[in-house]
């Protein structure tokens, strides 16, 4: 099984028992306005369809890589990176809203673009944010992605509209490897 180890935060591929977590963790307007698939209010229906897509041996299936980030055995947060060219991963998170200001997102955001980096062959991740939501921008600051300058308007299910993104990137000769995140492959 995939597995990635930053500090005392565990990412592993989801599994279909943690649509209960999920339908409790997604009911966050936070979370539905600040990302682009998740509808409010959020019902156990859509997080069983959202397991059942990713769950039970489905890692990796239409190039998604989602991971169900935990501490201490249960879920705080969620990340994944998202084939969307040949060699280029869209990297996407949200954190449980009692786990924030926590730097689980900034751990999380690097654990996932490493991972792209050096299990999936990207050359280069991409992500995006919503203009109003600026702290999500400093997470991927600090993760080491760059602005491309260029705003997109994304739509929001959570909003039911579409909303300036700044579009950022981050190449792989750019990247620092962390040893701090250990990633165990599927084949180890
Ligand atoms: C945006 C979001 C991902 C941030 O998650 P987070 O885990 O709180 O992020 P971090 O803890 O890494 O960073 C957030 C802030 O907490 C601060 N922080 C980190 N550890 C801290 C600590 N121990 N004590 C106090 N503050 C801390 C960081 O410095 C950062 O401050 P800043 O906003 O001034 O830059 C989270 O609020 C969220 O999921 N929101 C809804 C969905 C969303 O926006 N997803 C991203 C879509 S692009």
């Amino acid at each position: 099984m995939v597995e990635i180890r930053t500090g005392d935060l565990v990412l592993r591929p989801i599994e279909l028992e943690d649509a209960a977590r999920f339908a409790y963790l997604c009911n966050d307007i936070d979370v539905a306005r600040n990302t682009s698939r998740i509808a409010h209010p959020y019902s156990r229906a859509d997080a069983d369809a959202f397991v059942a897509k990713r769950g039970a041996g489905m890692f990796g299936d239409d190039n998604e890589y989602v991971f169900a980030v935990c501490r201490e055995n249960e879920i705080v947060a969620c990340a994944g990176a998202h084939g969307t060219g040949d060699t280029v991963y869209e990297i996407g998170y949200w954190v449980g809203a009692d786990y924030r200001r926590q730097g689980i997102a900034t751990r999380t955001a690097r654990a996932v673009t490493q991972f792209a980096f050096l299990e999936l062959g990207a050359t280069v991740a991409t992500a995006g944010f919503f203009a109003d939501n600026p702290t999500s921008g400093r997470v991927l600051d600090r993760a080491g992605f760059k602005a491309t300058g260029e705003t997109i308007a994304m739509h929001s299910l959570g909003r039911g509209e579409s909303v300036d993104t700044a579009r950022l990137t981050l190449a792989r000769a750019d990247f620092e490897v962390s040893p701090a995140i250990v990633i165990t492959a599927a084949d180890a």
